[in-house]
């Protein structure tokens, strides 16, 4: 897909990687539109990031629903109603079901904090350091129905420090890593120099084997 993008994000907190992903636009970084903001809880900073920087938002309230997919099949019409080239996960604290991945399926990319297949899930800065971890970062992948399975486009880390916290480390994987890391491969994906193609990433024409995973430890 070669041409402006339309971006719908989907996040549930602060929402840094969307101001991320917004600043990357407003610098000619990214050539992409955020089309709408979308989430579960309707006091999310990002959510106000959003209303603050014009862009249409949208809150959907999961108490209002009777079960996790009628939530889903409704979150999934008020993307699509926004007619998005791709669906980024940005912070969003819920498990998609099936209704919702399915709806957007090779469209649909989200960032974990952690160098996957390593530390899937929740705790990922925790369990890192209780590991005994030297390095630590974070992965931008492609959603499929399996929990932080899908195919990873790029990853990038930082070294931990003896007195590193999860916090402290959380903090410098977000600011260093997930904020740079998201925006370029979305401007990757934007471009068509990765393209998701029968459940792999094809970069510039070749079937990826490793996703790029670059350091970030300088300022
Ligand atoms: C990030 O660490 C992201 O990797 C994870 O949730 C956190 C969201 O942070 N999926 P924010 O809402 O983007 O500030």
């Amino acid at each position: 897909m070669t041409r402006h993008a339309r971006l719908a994000v989907v996040a549930s907190g602060r929402g840094r990687n969307l101001q991320a992903i917004q600043h990357t636009i407003e610098q000619g970084g990214l050539d992409a539109t955020i089309v709408g903001v979308f989430s579960n809880r309707r006091r999310a900073p990002a959510l106000a990031f959003a209303a603050d920087r014009g862009l249409h938002h949208f809150a959907l309230k999961p108490k209002r629903f009777h079960d996790r997919a009628a939530f889903d099949v409704a979150l999934a019409e008020a993307v699509a109603a926004v007619d998005p080239d791709w669906v980024i996960l940005a912070g969003y604290m819920r498990i998609l079901t099936p209704k919702f991945i399915d709806r957007f399926s090779g469209r649909l990319v989200n960032i974990h904090p952690s160098l996957l297949p390593a530390y899937k899930g929740l705790d990922t800065h925790a369990r890192a350091l209780a590991a005994g971890e030297t390095v630590h970062g974070a992965s931008v992948h492609i959603v499929t129905d399996e929990l932080d399975a899908g195919p990873v486009i790029r990853q990038g880390y930082i070294h931990t420090a003896d007195d590193d916290t999860p916090e402290t480390l959380g903090e410098r994987v977000m600011s260093r890593v997930e904020q740079q890391i998201y925006p370029a491969a979305l401007a990757e994906l934007s471009s068509g120099r990765v393209v998701y193609r029968d459940g792999g990433i094809i970069r510039d024409g070749q079937p990826q084997k490793e996703a790029p995973n670059d350091c970030y430890d300088a300022d």
